[in-house]
């Protein structure tokens, strides 16, 4: 398998470990294309010195709590910062995407080259059966099920490739509002056990699956301005989490179980559909990430990052 990193030791995950994350730096980010609702009256509308400090600002604070390893941004992918739909990973392996949009498909071989080269096993998902990464499939915190989401993006025959690869139960989930294209949009099972989504999103079959796994104590219901904040669109490590700006009352409803909730103003991304989730990926098993470790230092007054 190459040259062997840290997280490759997956296999033999242990908690003390340090969790890891992908990010890719927005020196070429743009919304340049439409491929989803949030794009369209944004064309070359984002400010890339806006957006680089935002996303400095995400980094900075992620790497407060866990590593973050960078891919090399590639001119002509403007959305290749968006790496939580690169693949999937679990267990050293990676499923790699197959972008349904032509305008996305030219990351692949940058992702495959970071993965193979940092000692993943790369597993391809067939382009007639497009999936979308973590973008589009969210483990339970326990590792216990697949939460899969597809329709605008993902097609549901690619999650029996998924089922394949783990031998994990699969919980497909269909996306029917545009606005929430991809899972992460509107859905993060937290470490907690409990799920943050936005029912609207899903159909009704849909609804009633989440239903019957999640008991109504565990299901936190966001409302709609909320979601259109992206606060679905959570980086969860540990008992902390990193989102958008949200309401005052999600964010007080997510302190009583327990998170540390830090706010960042990430606009410049909300232009091309993504927050941020879209904005990492995870590395590391589950039980890394999730194990209950130091929070983020107190905000200074002088530090805008945090409201
Ligand atoms: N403009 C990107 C796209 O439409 C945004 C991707 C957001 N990523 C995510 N994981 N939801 O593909």
């Amino acid at each position: 398998m190459g040259t062997l990193r840290a997280f490759d030791g997956s296999l033999s995950s242990h908690p003390h470990d340090r969790p890891a994350f992908l990010m890719c730096h927005p020196k070429h980010y743009e919304v340049d294309y439409v491929i989803n609702p949030w794009m369209a009256g944004n064309v070359h509308r984002s400010s890339r010195q806006r957006a680089t400090r935002q996303w400095e600002q995400l980094h900075s604070a992620l790497r407060q709590l866990a590593r973050v390893e960078l891919v090399e941004p590639q001119p002509g992918s403007p959305d290749m910062v968006f790496t939580a739909n690169a693949g999937l990973v679990r267990d050293g392996i990676v499923a790699l995407s197959s972008f349904h949009h032509r305008e996305r498909q030219g990351e692949e071989p940058h992702f495959r080259r970071w993965f193979s080269e940092s000692g993943f096993a790369v597993r391809d998902i067939p382009r007639v059966t497009p999936f979308e990464g973590e973008g589009d499939a969210l483990f339970e915190a326990d590792g216990s099920r697949l939460w899969a989401g597809y329709g605008p993006r993902t097609r549901v025959d690619s999650h029996q490739h998924l089922t394949e690869l783990w031998g994990v139960e699969v919980v497909s989930l269909r996306l029917v509002d545009p606005r929430f294209y991809h899972l992460d949009t509107c859905f993060c099972p937290l470490s907690s056990g409990d799920v943050t989504y936005y029912l609207p999103a899903f159909d009704r079959e849909s609804q009633l699956k989440i239903e019957a796994r999640y008991s109504n104590k565990q299901r936190i219901q966001v409302a709609e301005a909320d979601a259109l904040r992206f606060a679905c669109n959570a980086v969860n490590v540990g008992r902390t989490i990193l989102l958008n700006e949200i309401s005052d009352e999600l964010s007080a409803e997510l302190e009583l179980r327990g998170f540390q909730i830090v706010q960042l103003d990430l606009t410049e991304f909300l232009k091309a559909g993504g927050a941020a989730k879209c904005l990492v990926l995870r590395l590391s098993e589950l039980d890394v990430t999730h194990a209950d470790r130091s929070r983020i230092a107190p905000p200074t007054a002088q530090d805008s990052a945090y409201n």
